[in-house]
């Protein structure tokens, strides 16, 4: 009782003191997302993580669209929970820019060298078409009372890509409450999984079998923070790499990028990056296209635990010429001059440039 007392006494206190913007569980029900409202407040680890001062934007799956709901709590909840936040204030203006942007979450179960796993925006195709397929229920309620019909299509503001390269997509967006943003979306990501088990999933199974058969699954699989080229089963075939044999490991192997995670938005113009092979592979980018060497990147931002993949529709081709080039860059400029200007030669230094600008965003949060 006396509990209750301090309880109730406690809640009139917040109530009163938050009236500017609405709790986040009062934000979220009366914008459409009471199921996901209702999860978060039967899970108290990921409740007290919700309405903590760690989480600044939140995306919120709708009670229109049949995303399912998770209620047991499990690890696979607790991660499910944190992939859907992030510690940092993204405005969808923040997230819309092109071609895209990084959003940290709270998962924190990726492999990525003590970093949390971040899911990316991909602003390409933003506007075009984009609407809900997913109607569950016959008639949704709006946060006016009025019941509108379930086939009422919601156009997609923008797509965020998760795990196994699948979108979700933004229905109602920059939603204020007492500790930042509620984006509404379609449904939750998805839990990003390994290298081999992604390639697997998605169709791309001569990349699965050639990694495998060339023994490096357990390595790509486990390595903290790659990016990985995947050609697809016809890129292979027309390239007539179709069996194992000695070359083999070496060409997957210039398909790997490590100690680089490469997100779309980090791919800038005329960036060069060194394989795990030691070849150069350089990006182009051309209006919404981006290609690495004669490769275009036909389907992006598949985010793994320990990095992130790109499909490519070609194999990488290397000219002779391009041979690994030493890592030169020893003092590193940081390529904050944006698009079409920076190079970077050696995966040490592209290491030490994430270093950097860790480093320099740190100075900008410390200063502000
Ligand atoms: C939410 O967090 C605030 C402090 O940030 C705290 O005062 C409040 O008790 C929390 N709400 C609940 C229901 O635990
Ligand atoms: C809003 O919905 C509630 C039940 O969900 C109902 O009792 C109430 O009359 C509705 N209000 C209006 C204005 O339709
Ligand atoms: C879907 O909406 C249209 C109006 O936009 C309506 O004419 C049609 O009957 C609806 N279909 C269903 C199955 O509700
Ligand atoms: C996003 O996912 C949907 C399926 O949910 C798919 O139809 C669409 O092509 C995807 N968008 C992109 C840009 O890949
Ligand atoms: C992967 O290769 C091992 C041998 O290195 C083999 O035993 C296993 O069956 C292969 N798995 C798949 C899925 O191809
Ligand atoms: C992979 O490992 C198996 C068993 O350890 C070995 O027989 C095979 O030659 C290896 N393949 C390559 C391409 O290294
Ligand atoms: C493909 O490779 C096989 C064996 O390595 C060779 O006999 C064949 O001519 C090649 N085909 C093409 C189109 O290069
Ligand atoms: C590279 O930097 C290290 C210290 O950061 C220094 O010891 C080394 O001499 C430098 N190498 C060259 C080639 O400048």
């Amino acid at each position: 009782m006396q509990l209750q007392r301090v309880l109730s006494f406690l809640f009139l206190t917040i109530s009163l003191s938050t009236a500017q913007a609405p709790a986040l569980l009062d934000a979220l029900r009366s914008s459409g997302a009471s199921k996901f409202a209702a999860s978060i407040e039967s899970d108290p680890t990921l409740f007290d993580l919700y309405n903590s001062s760690q989480v600044q934007t939140v995306f919120a799956p709708s009670d229109d669209t049949g995303a399912k709901v998770k209620r047991q709590e499990t690890p696979a909840q607790e991660q499910s929970g944190g992939l859907q936040i992030s510690g940092s204030l993204n405005t969808l203006a923040d997230m819309n820019k092109r071609p895209g942007a990084q959003i940290p979450t709270k998962d924190s179960n990726a492999n990525l060298g003590g970093r949390p796993q971040s899911v990316v925006s991909d602003s390409r195709r933003t506007g075009s078409t984009g609407s809900i397929k997913r109607g569950a229920s016959p008639l949704r309620r709006d946060n006016q009372n009025t019941t509108v019909p379930s086939n009422t299509t919601f156009p997609s503001l923008l797509s965020i890509f998760s795990g196994l390269g699948n979108n979700v997509s933004i229905i109602r967006a920059d939603i204020p409450y007492d500790g930042g943003l509620i984006h509404i979306v379609d449904d939750y990501n998805t839990l990003p999984q390994t290298l081999s088990a992604t390639t697997y999933a998605t169709g791309h199974t001569t990349f699965t079998t050639l990694t495998n058969s060339s023994n490096l699954t357990v390595e790509l699989d486990s390595t903290a923070g790659l990016t990985a080229l995947i050609p697809t089963n016809a890129a292979f075939a027309s390239a007539n790499v179709s069996s194992t044999n000695p070359t083999t490991p070496s060409l997957m192997d210039g398909h790997i990028v490590p100690n680089f995670v490469g997100y779309l938005p980090a791919l800038t113009n005329g960036l060069k990056l060194t394989t795990q092979a030691g070849t150069t592979v350089t990006v182009t980018i051309e209006g919404n296209d981006f290609y690495l060497n004669n490769a275009k990147i036909i389907a992006s931002n598949l985010i793994l635990e320990n990095g992130v993949a790109h499909v490519l529709d070609q194999v990488l081709s290397f000219s002779p010429s391009s041979t690994p080039s030493p890592p030169t860059a020893n003092s590193t400029v940081i390529p904050f001059t944006g698009v079409g200007s920076s190079t970077i030669s050696g995966t040490s230094s592209t290491k030490s440039i994430i270093a950097s600008c860790s480093c320099a965003l740190l100075v900008v949060l410390i200063m502000s």
